[in-house]
């Protein structure tokens, strides 16, 4: 186990500024931010490669290959984006990576590098987790006060946290199978599209003529919780296609669109029992903020709108490049610790697994990963 180091917190009203590296799944990025006093955050220089043409005849992601393209990019990334700052590592305040959850030998790339310079230019180092990044995103967008509802639905990711301060998240809910990415890709590839499906299944559920001709179970309809379950859903839309004799293209896009439907259904109801209870505990913070790659999908951005305009929750949806996997949310969540005097020892470890709210892990182990899916 790592010491975990402690700074004399920065004086309030002073910019940090921190560079960034990305690598747990398959997306390497690097990325400077300046986080300033008022909450403001300027980001300096930001790059993302991913590598969905290298996994997607694998029709997923390969944890191997995601490895070594890591390890190959991470030094390259790091100096571009410094390059492109125009900063020396003397302006930096701290160097952060994510040292998971996610697959480990990616997670190892960018945590050796972030090390590596982190010796090399004194430094310190801040080992963030990289939930904790995706729940801090919507502050790269707006000096948004704490608390807030996060929904991250991505093909890596499907949980709903209470997010009230720098290491201070409380999950309210998990998938108990499947991501709700996962649940897009594996309906996607049923109706025969590629990888990654999410974004095709939508092209085709907008061609739908007949969205209501198919129907698909309701997940979990009458768990008191707010866990997420996927699986049997992949199951009916296999056995609805299985039942079409030949399937026409305006088969396919019903279908879709039924999927489609069903997962947004879900998303909205699970997140709507999730808002009632963090409501009771938080009157003020009544903001739900959506990320993840399957919040780009317009029915599930209008269902999850539906039900937060119900409970005068305003919705937040974060760019896309800053909802996806991305440096610019783990920088931040670097400068955030910084700020509050929180850094990391050298040896501090990777971990595939890493639970941000570790009371509801020992509470209910299954769900405790912090990451499932096909990604995880
Ligand atoms: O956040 P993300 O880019 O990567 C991680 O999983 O970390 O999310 C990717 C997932 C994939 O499962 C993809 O199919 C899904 O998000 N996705 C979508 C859409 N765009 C991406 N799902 C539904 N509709 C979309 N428009
Ligand atoms: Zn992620």
């Amino acid at each position: 186990m790592a010491l975990s180091h402690s700074h004399t917190p920065v004086q309030a009203d002073r910019p940090v500024t921190v560079l960034g590296l990305e690598s747990s799944c398959d997306d390497s990025a690097a990325a400077i931010v300046r986080l300033h006093g008022d909450g403001r955050v300027d980001v300096l220089a930001e790059r993302v490669i991913n590598q969905n043409s290298a996994h997607a005849p694998f029709g997923g992601v390969v944890p191997e290959i995601a490895a070594r393209s890591h390890a190959e990019r991470m030094d390259h990334l790091a100096r571009e984006v410094m390059e492109e700052a125009g900063l020396d590592f003397g302006a930096l305040d701290a160097i952060a990576a994510t040292a998971g959850p996610g697959l480990i030998g990616g997670v190892m790339a960018a945590l050796m590098t972030a090390k590596g310079l982190a010796i090399g230019s004194g430094k310190p180092l801040i080992a963030v987790n990289h939930l904790e990044g995706h729940a801090l995103s919507p502050r790269l967008v707006e000096p948004l006060a704490f608390p807030w509802l996060l929904l991250l639905v991505s093909g890596g990711h499907t949980q709903l946290l209470s997010v009230e301060g720098v290491g201070q998240m409380t999950r309210l809910g998990s998938t108990i199978d499947d991501a709700a990415g996962e649940a897009f890709d594996k309906s996607a590839k049923v109706l025969g599209l590629g990888f990654p499906g999410g974004p095709a299944l939508e092209k085709l559920a907008g061609a739908a003529t007949d969205p209501s001709r198919f129907a698909l179970p309701r997940m979990l309809a009458r768990d008191p919780s707010c866990n997420f379950s996927f699986a049997g859903l992949k199951t009916a839309v296999k056995r609805s296609f299985d039942g079409l004799h030949t399937p026409s293209d305006a088969d396919r896009a019903d279908l879709a669109a039924a999927a489609q439907a069903a997962i947004a259904a879900h998303l909205a109801q699970r997140t709507g029992r999730a808002m009632d209870i963090y409501a009771q505990d938080n009157p003020q913070g009544r903001v739900l903020v959506a990320a993840g790659g399957v919040a780009a999908n317009t029915a599930v951005r209008k269902a999850l709108v539906k039900e937060a305009d119900a409970r005068g929750f305003r919705t937040l949806f974060p760019p896309l490049k800053y909802c996806t996997d991305n440096a610019a949310m783990i920088a931040l969540a670097g400068a955030e610790r910084f700020r509050l005097g929180r850094t990391d020892a050298l040896d501090v470890p990777a971990r595939a697994r890493w639970p941000l709210d570790t009371g509801a892990a020992i509470a209910d182990p299954l769900l405790g990963s912090g990451r499932k899916g096909p990604k995880a």
